[in-house]
């Protein structure tokens, strides 16, 4: 995909659309492009009963007045970042289902930064997963991305693009199915990495993991015929004088286990390995862009299967901190797995905070549906900067209680704790789950059950993977690269 920034006249753009945004002013943000249509675009607009409401587009064919065949009225409402963001999301969903290559954006004057994000959010919204269709009935996205009202930025341009491209490899890896995506071949995707200058990738395979006491990856993978893994990706650039560390949560597919799932919560599960695409994702984009901070990323990957050696309720494990878990539920395997891989980056030298992502409970998708991620940490300066972050790239994060007095409901008659509190505060009661390996680090946990996938489409996103926060981290990444 090819993006352009640049100042170019409606009817100079040779595009197959041109989505113009339009607001709460909508009249006078179009007087000067309905003078082209002699007055007829403004009639259609009435017709129509466009107001510039944002998520809101109307078509109108140019008949030869423009270069471009087709015009799309995107609604900016009142024209801040974040709706113009969204506006430009839409547009590219609309540039997707139309069919179109090529798509220009002009939303008035724009700086470097807003041309940046909203170019990403025009891209977001242009991914779709078709690749298992009949090719007929494929639709490939826009080869050209246009946006109006920038000057031309080699660096910018390129940033935004290698951001996006993330964000889309992170949706790819999320909804491929899992017959095609189980964890030795997440471990070939991370292997990729490795194309990037100062990045190594190490694999611990099933037998290794067992000999480190992954007490959690093997539990969990030693009922599945595919077995299991722990990703490292290790990103050192030379002269980085920070250092942090991602976790991912890699279920390939999760049945429940013993603790079987219904067909109708199964029928997505192929979705339980977001929070490492997440990471994974954001680790290459980190590389591919060159930042200058030292990144270490451990996933835990794992089918989480029924067999005659799956592992069962009442079953303990001792981690490798000496805490001991007792399992109540087989389908709270994402904290099992999470658990080695946050000993481990807690345990590598020099790494001063940890963020890991999963689609760890139904309780936070009970919570923040799919605009939120949910956020837990005792450090509210990094929950401040992982906000702003989130804020400038359109991405929703919300916080939750870390709240302590909760963490009684993980008590267990036989070992320190147990697997799963009780409904209440579900979302809280893992995160607290995963406190017990943190150690010596902040943390933070994002709850992305909600936000990383849906099987509807929502808001821009067409259904399934939303690749949310990849852009977020990514973007924390480079703010402590400049400021820590
Ligand atoms: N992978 C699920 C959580 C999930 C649910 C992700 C819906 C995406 C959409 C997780 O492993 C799980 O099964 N959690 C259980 C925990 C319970 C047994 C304590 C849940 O949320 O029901
Ligand atoms: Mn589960
Ligand atoms: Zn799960």
């Amino acid at each position: 995909m090819e993006l352009v920034f640049t100042n170019t006249a409606y009817d100079a753009l040779q595009v197959d659309i041109i989505a113009v945004g339009a607001g709460n002013d909508f009249t006078a943000d179009l007087a000067d492009l309905d003078a082209l249509f002699d007055g007829n675009l403004s009639d259609w607009i009435k017709t129509e009963k466009f107001e510039g409401k944002v998520g809101t587009t109307l078509k109108f064919p140019t008949s030869g007045a423009l270069q471009a065949p087709t015009l799309l009225i995107v609604g900016t409402g009142n024209g801040d970042a974040s709706s113009l963001k969204t506006a430009a999301g839409h547009a590219g969903l609309a540039a997707r289902r139309g069919g179109a290559d090529s798509l220009a954006l002009c939303f008035g004057t724009l700086t470097v930064e807003l041309a940046q994000t909203v170019a990403e959010s025009a891209l977001a919204g242009n991914y779709c997963f078709d690749r298992y269709k009949n090719e007929e009935k494929r639709r490939s996205g826009c080869s050209t991305l246009t946006i109006n009202g920038i000057e031309e930025n080699a660096q910018a341009q390129a940033n935004a693009s290698i951001r996006a491209s993330w964000q889309n490899v992170a949706r790819d890896l999320v909804n491929l199915p899992p017959a095609d995506l189980y964890p030795e071949t997440l471990a070939d995707e991370a292997k990729k990495l490795a194309r990037f200058d100062h990045v190594e990738v190490e694999i611990w395979d099933f037998e290794r993991c067992k000999a480190e006491g992954c007490v959690g990856i093997v539990a969990v993978g030693q009922g599945s015929a595919r077995p299991g893994c722990l990703i490292h990706i290790k990103y050192n650039p030379p002269g980085a004088t920070g250092h942090v560390a991602f976790v991912g949560k890699g279920v390939t597919f999760d049945s429940g286990g013993l603790s079987l799932k219904p067909s109708s919560a199964m029928q997505t599960m192929r979705c339980d390995m977001a929070g490492s695409a997440t990471v994974l994702a954001a680790t290459g984009a980190v590389a591919e862009l060159g930042l200058n901070l030292r990144v270490d990323t451990f996933i835990g990957a794992v089918e989480n299967m029924n067999s005659a050696n799956a592992y069962k309720l009442g079953d303990i494990l001792r981690y490798n901190n000496g805490v001991t878990v007792e399992i109540h539920n087989t389908d709270a395997e994402g904290r099992l797995v999470l658990a080695d891989c946050l000993l481990q980056a807690c345990q590598t030298e020099g790494v001063t905070h940890v963020i890991d992502a999963a689609t760890l409970t139904g309780a936070c998708v009970v919570a923040l549906g799919g605009d939120f991620t949910g956020a837990f940490t005792d450090d509210d300066a990094l929950y401040g900067d992982l906000a702003q972050c989130a804020e400038l790239e359109g991405e929703g994060l919300w916080r939750l209680p870390l709240h302590k007095p909760y963490a009684k409901m993980l008590k267990s008659e036989w070992a320190d704790i147990k697997n799963v509190g009780g409904r209440a505060a579900g979302a809280t009661t893992a995160a607290l789950f995963l406190q017990n390996f943190v150690e010596g680090v902040s943390w933070v946990h994002l709850d992305v059950a909600g936000a990383a996938f849906s099987d509807k489409a929502s808001s821009f996103y067409e259904s399934g993977a939303t690749g949310q926060m990849v852009r977020t981290l990514t973007s924390w990444v480079a703010y402590r690269a400049e400021n820590c």
